[in-house]
Parts: C-alpha cells; structure tokens; sequence
C-alpha cells in the first residue's frame, strides 16, 4: 500500500491522522471495481403494497413509472417482484416456471422490457423447498435456478427463509451465492434470512445485503400483543432492532431494516421520518408503495436528492445513536470530505422544541475514527482519500460547519450559534453540517 507521509503540528492532531489513515485503508474502501451495491441499492419490491397480487402489467407499469416520474433520476433502479411470481408447481424438469396467467409473456420479455426503461429487474425465491407464500422454493434447485434467472437476464435476487427443515442458513445461502456467480451475470443477493442465525456475522461475502429483522408495516410505532410481545413491527421497533449492527455494514454489504412502506398510508411527517431514518441507517432504499399511482407528497420524500445523498454516500458508514431523551434521539453520520449527518427524531406524537449547543456537544464515531470539533482547535484533514493529500494537511484550526435544514432546503447559520428547533410529532429534523 502507498505510504502517506503527513507533518502536522502537535501531538494531539498526529493522533487524530493516524486513526485517519487507518479508516482510509480499512473495511470500509472501496472493493473491486465492478462490484454491486458499493452504495445501498435503489428500486422497488411489490410485496409491501402488493402482496401476492404480481403480474408482468404490475411490473411494466412499475418501470414506466419509475423511469419517468423522477425516481430513476435519483438513483432507483430495481424493479423487484416478490413471492407468487412463480407457477405453483415445477415442470417436469424441475424447472423454475413463471405463473403462466400472471407472466403470460415470462420473465425474459419482461427482463427485456425494464432494460429498455435503463432499470434492472429482480426476483424472488427461498432457501427452502417452498416461498413464504408456498410457491416452489430453491432448496435443491439452486444451481438450475441460477442459471434460469441469468438466462432470463435477472438483475437481482431476493432470497428468503421460510421451509427450511435441517438447513443452516450460512450453507444455505452460500450455496445460492455460488450458484448465481457461477453464472457470471452480476446478480445482487439479498438476503432474506430475518436477522435469525445473525447474518451481519456471516454474510458479508455471502450477499449484497441481508435483513436484520422480521418484516415491517406500515406503522410508525407497531402492534404489540396483550402478552406484551411485538406483532407487527413498525418503524421505530425496527429502528431500535438495529442497535450493535453498523459495525458490520459497509460497501457491497448492508444492513437490510427491511423495504419502505413511505406511501402506504402513514402520516407525510411519519414517512418523511421512516425514509431519512433508512437514509440515515445506510439501508437499502427499496420502496414498497404503488408507483403509478402516489401523492405529490411521497414522490417529494422517495425523490429527496439531498437526503438520498446521505444514504448514498461513498464512505458507506451508518449513523450513530449520539443522545436518547423524552424520545428526542439525536444521530449522526459521518460522511465524506469531512461532513457530518445530523437527524434529530422525534418519537413523540407531540411536538417538541429542541436546542442543540454544539460548542457543549463531541461527536465520536469510532468506526470511521472521526470526531467533531465544534469548539475546540482540531486538525483538518481535507480530501485524504484524494492525490497528494499529504500536502494539503493543515495545522490545528477550530471547524466550523455550516447547518442546513435538508427537508427545508434552509440554510440555519453555523455551528457558532446554537441550533433551535421545533420538530413536529413522529417527525424529523435533518440536518447537513459542511466544513465552513
Ligand atoms: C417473508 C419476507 C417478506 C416477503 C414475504 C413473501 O415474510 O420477509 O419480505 O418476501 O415473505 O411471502
């Protein structure tokens, strides 16, 4: 590896450069080119709002929409259809067939028709010998389900859990992994296992992305039981699932916290806190909701450049939970040249007034071994990953960033003033902090 000479003043800034140094050259590079989801993937999954209702009409209509409502613009790009796709039953052959009244064209007229719109297509299958919805399953069919799919032009595979008597999900998975890249198509495996043998441990040069948890609903705040017990997860359960899991995501392998369901009948201020939550998070952007047909409202949420920019960022690394009080969480996430993410959630169905005194405030981030320093003289480092940034290492200078309000698109000062606040119920603040 090039070895980067830097001189600086000061003991203290040394300190800071070589844990600098350290990030740059760690887990969190860029892999090889060519690899899939060096960012979190974008598109869509017909199963949140469609269940088993999947057709080739749904997915065409879905592309059209998709490359022409400003989404594919921004960065989306699967057209993913979930369980039911599939015939009931395998042809004599044991292949994999698509269902014959919904598909009457099949999946490679299909496949060419969402390459046509410049999108990728996606299915569906399980590790087990039937999907969830009890439709044919890959368990001892992988390598000729593989090769259907790459055959068909298949772009990404979403593979689930349910049928699995006797399966570990480690060989299990692996076992389809190989089968796709023996292929050689580029196909994205993501993984659908729920977070239950903890995939983060495992998977990471098993698949793109893998769940962390059981699936979501459209709630912010779920249905629990009266024995106390989570029926149905909402957004906020799944967010608190995530704890102790942003070590393990990075470029080319993500934490899953499941498909949005922005669209599918929470509140804007609910949506607009789910989708910059998943932003903040580095989660896949899947959108769950129907395309074709949506508010002004979600298509300004699911289309927000500069909140997809967060989500979207290089470094790849996920927010941190900075402070929890009164349900005001405040999170922040590094980002690249030196920025820094801030959403303050409001997990209150009432407003809240928030202040936020940076000079009282340090963030610490210890995966990309950065930290704010809103008040006190720190070393800059600017554009390390870039040519010569050795030179362009300055000596100590306190930061200063300049604040502004992403949803808003207002410009609040800088971090030389205290930031104040009012933040609707179930809502959002969020907010970009660059280097002044
Ligand atoms: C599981 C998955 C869902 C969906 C359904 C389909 O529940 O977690 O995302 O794919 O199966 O049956």
């Amino acid at each position: 590896m090039k070895k980067i000479v830097l001189t600086v003043n000061g003991a203290a800034c040394a300190g800071v450069i070589i844990l600098l140094c350290t990030a740059c050259a760690g887990a969190h590079g860029p892999k090889k080119p060519g690899a899939l989801a060096l960012t979190p993937q974008m598109g869509w999954n017909s199963w949140n709002k469609f269940r088993g209702r999947v057709s080739e009409q749904l997915i065409r209509e879905t592309a059209d929409a998709m490359a022409t409502n400003g989404m594919k613009a921004v960065g989306y790009q699967y057209v993913n259809m979930d369980d039911f796709w599939q015939a009931p039953q395998r042809d004599a052959r044991g292949n994999i067939l698509a269902d014959p009244t919904r598909f009457p064209s099949g999946i490679k007229a299909l496949a060419d028709y969402v390459h046509s719109k410049g999108l990728k297509l996606g299915v569906y299958s399980d590790a087990g010998a039937h999907t969830c919805g009890g439709r044919p399953g890959s368990r001892d069919h992988e390598t000729q389900d593989a090769q259907a799919y790459a055959s068909w032009g298949v772009d990404y595979l979403k593979y689930d859990w349910c049928d699995v008597d006797g399966l570990q999900a480690p060989a299990a998975y692996k076992k389809m992994s190989d089968a796709l890249r023996a292929t050689g198509r580029p196909i994205l495996f993501s993984l659908c296992e729920w977070g239950t043998s903890k995939p983060w441990t495992w998977a990471k040069d098993v698949g793109q992305s893998w769940r962390t948890t059981g699936d979501i609903f459209a709630k912010f705040d779920g249905l629990i039981d009266h024995n106390g017990k989570w029926q149905e997860h909402g957004v906020l359960q799944i967010l608190d699932l995530q704890a102790g899991l942003r070590k393990y995501a990075g470029p080319g392998h993500w934490n899953d916290p499941d498909m949005l369901e922005v669209g599918n009948g929470m509140s804007v201020n609910e949506d607009r806190a789910h989708f910059t939550l998943w932003c903040f998070l580095d989660a896949p952007l899947i959108s769950g909701n129907d395309l074709r047909h949506m508010t002004p409202e979600t298509l300004k949420i699911l289309t927000d450049k500069d909140v997809i920019a967060l989500n979207q960022d290089p470094m790849g690394i996920e927010a941190l939970k900075y402070s929890a009080r009164d349900g005001v969480e405040v999170w922040f996430k590094p980002l690249a040249h030196g920025a820094w993410a801030m959403c303050v959630l409001n997990r209150n169905k009432e407003p809240r007034q928030v202040t936020f005194d940076w000079k009282d405030e340090k963030v610490t981030d210890e995966i990309s071994n950065r930290e704010t320093h809103f008040d006190t003289p720190a070393c800059r480092v600017r554009d390390l990953w870039q040519k010569h940034a050795a030179e362009r290492a300055i000596g100590p200078v306190p930061i200063t960033y300049r604040v502004r309000d992403l949803w808003k698109k207002q410009d609040l000062g800088t971090t030389e003033t205290p930031l104040s606040a009012e933040v609707p119920g179930h809502d959002v603040l969020a907010i970009r902090l660059d280097e002044k």
